[in-house]
C-alpha cells in the first residue's frame, strides 16, 4: 500500500532526466520551478544525471544570459544560497527557441542530451504555458517525437471553459497517453493540504464527525492581499475563477469533502475525488458574487474597460448521502484585508443542550499555511462555582510538534513526484472535466462584476453570502 510520506529518498535512486521548461523566462519558472530545482538539488533529492533546457518562443540573447538570469531568480527566492550547488545547477541549464510551428532544435538538443545522459533518460516535459499557448505546444511535441515516453506536466487552468479543455484533452491523448499526463495544481503539493487526509483517515477523532450528520457548513476561504505582481496579461486572459476557483479551492473541496479511498495511491485518491465531483452540483450564478478591486483596471496592462473579475465568492452542494444539506462557501480574490488559506467546519449545535452558552463557536480550522495548524474550538468548563461553558481550543501546531527537516514546498514536492513517475498527487482527465462542468453556467452566464475597494472583504454582496457571515478564526 501507498503510504503518505514526504520522506522519500535520496535522487540518487532516481533515473537520468532530462527536463524542458516551456515558458522558462516567465513569472512562474524564476519565482518557482529553478528556485525549486535549486532546493531539490541542495537536498540531494535530484538525480545523479540530468540536464535541464529552457525553452519558449523568444530566445535570450546567449545562453550565459539565461543562466544569469536564472542565477538572479533563485538568488531573490533562496535565502542562503549555496555557490557549489548552484554553480553545479547552473552549469546543467540551456536555452533552445521553439514555438507552436517549430520545435526542430529543441528536439534536437533533447536527443543530444539524451545522448549524454544514456538510453534510460527520462524526459519531463514542464508547460508552464497559457491554456491559449498549450494545444500547439503539445502538438509539436507529438510532431517532432519529443513527446514520446515523455511525462508532460501540465500547468492550470486547464483550458478555459469545458469545451477547450475537452479540446486540449483530445489533443493531449492523441499525443500521449493519460499515464504521461501530470496536470499539476500546486496547492495538492501543500504539506497541510496532504495533511487534510492524515488528519481525516488516520485518525477516528475527524472522520467519525466528518459529515452531514455533525457538519453544518463548510467554507474554504483563500483571500489574498496581492494583487496583479506584474501579471496582467495572464490575468486578464484568466481570471479568479480559472485562477483559483475551478483549481486550487475545487481541489481543496475534493480533499476535505471526498469519502476515504480504498487505498492510499493514484487511483484511490482520483477515484475518491472524481465521485465527489461527479456529485458537485453545478454552481449557481445567482449564488455567486464576482468583484474587482478599484484600480485593477488602471492597472498597467489592464484593459480600461475589463471585466474580469479579481475576486470570486459563491455557493456549492455537494448532492450526496455525506453532504446533502451542507452548504460549501469558497471565497478568494486580490487585493483583500488578509492573505489566508483557511477551512472552517461549523459544527452543529449538541443534539441535546444542557448548557445555556450555546452561542459559542464549535468549529474545526484548518489553517493551510506552510507550517500547518489545526484547531478544534470546543466548549469547555469556564473555572468557578458554577457549571457553565467557555470557548476553548485544541490546537495541532506543525510547528512545534514535527521537524521540519522533511518538509517540501509544493513545487518541490511535486517535481519530484514527476521524476518518480507518481501521479498521486495531480488530476485526472475526469476531475477537470467535471470541475469545469461545475463551473460552467458561470462562465455562460457571469454575475456582473461589483467593484470592491481594496483592502476589503470584497463585494458588499458577498458577505452575507453565508447565513450569518464568514466565520474566519482570529476575527
Ligand atoms: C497561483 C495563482 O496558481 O496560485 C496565483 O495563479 C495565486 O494567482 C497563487 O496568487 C497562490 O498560491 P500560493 O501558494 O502562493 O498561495
Amino acid at each position: 500500500m501507498h503510504r503518505m510520506s514526504t520522506h522519500v529518498g535520496s535522487g540518487q535512486d532516481l533515473a537520468p532526466q532530462v527536463i524542458v521548461i516551456f515558458g522558462a523566462r516567465g513569472d512562474l519558472a524564476r519565482r518557482k520551478l529553478f528556485p525549486g530545482l535549486y532546493h531539490l538539488a541542495a537536498a540531494g533529492r535530484m538525480p545523479r544525471e540530468y540536464a535541464v533546457i529552457g525553452s519558449g518562443r523568444h530566445a535570450p540573447a546567449s545562453v550565459e544570459d539565461f543562466r544569469s538570469s536564472i542565477r538572479g531568480a533563485i538568488a531573490e527566492s533562496v535565502d542562503r544560497v549555496d555557490a557549489s550547488v548552484l554553480d553545479d545547477l547552473i552549469a546543467r541549464v540551456s536555452f533552445r527557441e521553439s514555438s507552436a510551428k517549430d520545435g526542430a532544435d529543441l528536439a534536437t538538443a533533447v536527443r543530444a542530451a539524451e545522448a549524454k545522459l544514456g538510453q534510460d533518460a527520462c524526459r519531463l516535459l514542464y508547460l508552464a504555458v497559457p491554456p491559449t499557448a498549450m494545444d500547439g505546444i503539445v502538438e509539436m511535441l507529438g510532431r517532432e517525437g519529443i513527446a514520446d515516453r515523455a511525462r508532460l506536466v501540465v500547468e492550470k487552468p486547464f483550458g478555459r471553459d469545458l469545451t477547450s479543455s475537452r479540446e486540449l484533452d483530445r489533443t493531449l491523448k492523441s499525443v500521449v497517453s493519460e499515464e504521461q499526463v501530470f496536470r499539476i495544481d500546486h496547492f495538492i503539493g501543500k504539506e497541510a493540504v496532504q495533511n487534510i487526509l492524515a488528519l481525516r483517515f488516520a485518525n477516528r477523532l475527524f472522520e467519525t464527525v466528518w459529515d452531514r450528520h455533525s457538519i453544518e457548513s463548510v467554507q474554504i476561504d483563500v483571500p489574498e492581499t496581492l494583487s496583479l505582481e506584474g501579471r496582467a496579461a495572464f490575468y486578464e486572459g484568466t481570471g479568479c475563477l480559472r485562477d483559483m476557483i475551478s483549481t486550487h479551492l475545487c481541489q481543496l473541496l475534493g480533499f476535505v469533502a471526498s469519502d476515504r479511498p480504498d487505498e492510499l495511491d493514484t487511483h484511490g485518491l482520483r477515484s475518491a475525488k472524481v465521485s465527489t465531483f461527479k456529485a458537485l452540483r453545478a454552481f449557481d450564478p445567482e449564488r455567486t458574487v464576482f468583484g474587482q478591486y478599484d484600480g485593477y483596471r488602471d492597472e498597467e496592462g489592464v484593459d480600461p474597460d475589463s471585466t474580469v473579475e479579481t475576486f470570486v465568492a459563491l455557493e456549492a452542494w455537494i448532492d450526496n448521502d455525506r453532504w446533502q444539506g451542507v452548504p460549501f462557501h469558497l471565497r478568494t480574490g486580490k487585493s483583500l484585508a488578509e492573505g489566508r488559506r483557511t477551512i472552517t467546519l461549523r459544527f452543529l449545535p449538541p443534539g441535546h443542550e444542557i448548557f445555556s452558552e450555546s452561542a459559542c463557536p464549535h468549529e474545526i480550522i484548518l489553517e493551510l499555511t506552510d507550517d500547518p495548524v489545526v484547531k478544534v474550538d470546543v466548549r469547555g468548563k469556564r473555572p468557578g462555582p458554577a457549571l457553565t461553558v467557555a470557548p476553548a481550543t485544541l490546537r495541532l501546531d506543525y510547528a512545534e510538534d514535527f521537524s521540519a527537516d522533511h518538509a517540501l514546498e509544493a513545487y518541490e514536492r511535486l517535481l519530484l513526484d514527476v521524476m518518480r513517475g507518481d501521479q498521486m498527487l495531480f488530476s485526472h482527465s475526469e476531475e477537470v472535466d467535471l470541475l469545469w462542468q461545475a463551473c460552467q453556467p458561470l462562465l455562460d452566464s457571469p454575475p456582473a462584476t461589483k467593484s470592491y475597494e481594496p483592502g476589503s472583504w470584497g463585494p458588499d454582496a458577498a458577505l452575507d453570502l453565508p447565513s450569518g457571515g464568514w466565520h474566519l478564526s482570529g476575527h
